[in-house]
């Protein structure tokens, strides 16, 4: 189950998003928004940032604008590691030496068809698991659990 969620400025690139993943047959919950009416991005990060972490979701998908407000508003989540990215090798290498379990998209920087790209990616690509990889992600935990 992938938690999904967006402000105003990412509603759209959401809503092809979700289409893309009805295609690919994979389960998907909307935290919303769900219309294009101004609202606050960090709502709704929230909501989805609660299902990834609580383990109802495996992982998600943000959007906003640029997709940077609602990864800065992810990331305030303990145990959230979201990528703000609008490159392959960055959603790739979010996943194989971050172990990210939330990518964010900008509706306002990528297309339609860089985002569902972008998503694959990140979706389909496993954490390498490397022991430098897993000690440098729980170095960013225990600096979560010190401020
Ligand atoms: C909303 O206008 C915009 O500020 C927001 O979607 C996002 O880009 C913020 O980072």
């Amino acid at each position: 189950m992938i938690a999904i969620g967006c402000d105003h400025g990412g509603f759209e690139l959401k809503e092809a998003v979700k289409k893309h993943l009805d295609e690919r047959e994979i389960e998907y919950r909307d935290f919303g928004t769900y219309s294009l009416d101004s609202c606050d991005y960090a709502v709704y990060a929230e909501k989805a940032a609660k299902a990834v972490v609580s383990g109802e979701c495996e992982k998600g998908l943000l959007f906003c604008g640029t997709g940077v407000g609602i990864s800065i508003a992810a990331n305030k989540v303990k145990g959230i590691r979201a990528c703000c990215c609008s490159d392959k090798f960055s959603a790739e290498m979010t996943r194989l030496h971050n172990d990210a379990n939330m990518l964010c998209l900008g509706g306002r920087v990528v297309s339609a068809e860089k985002a569902i790209e972008l998503a694959d990616i990140f979706l389909d690509t496993q954490f390498s698991g490397e022991e430098r990889h897993v000690r440098r992600i729980a170095q960013i935990t225990d600096l979560e659990n010190r401020f």
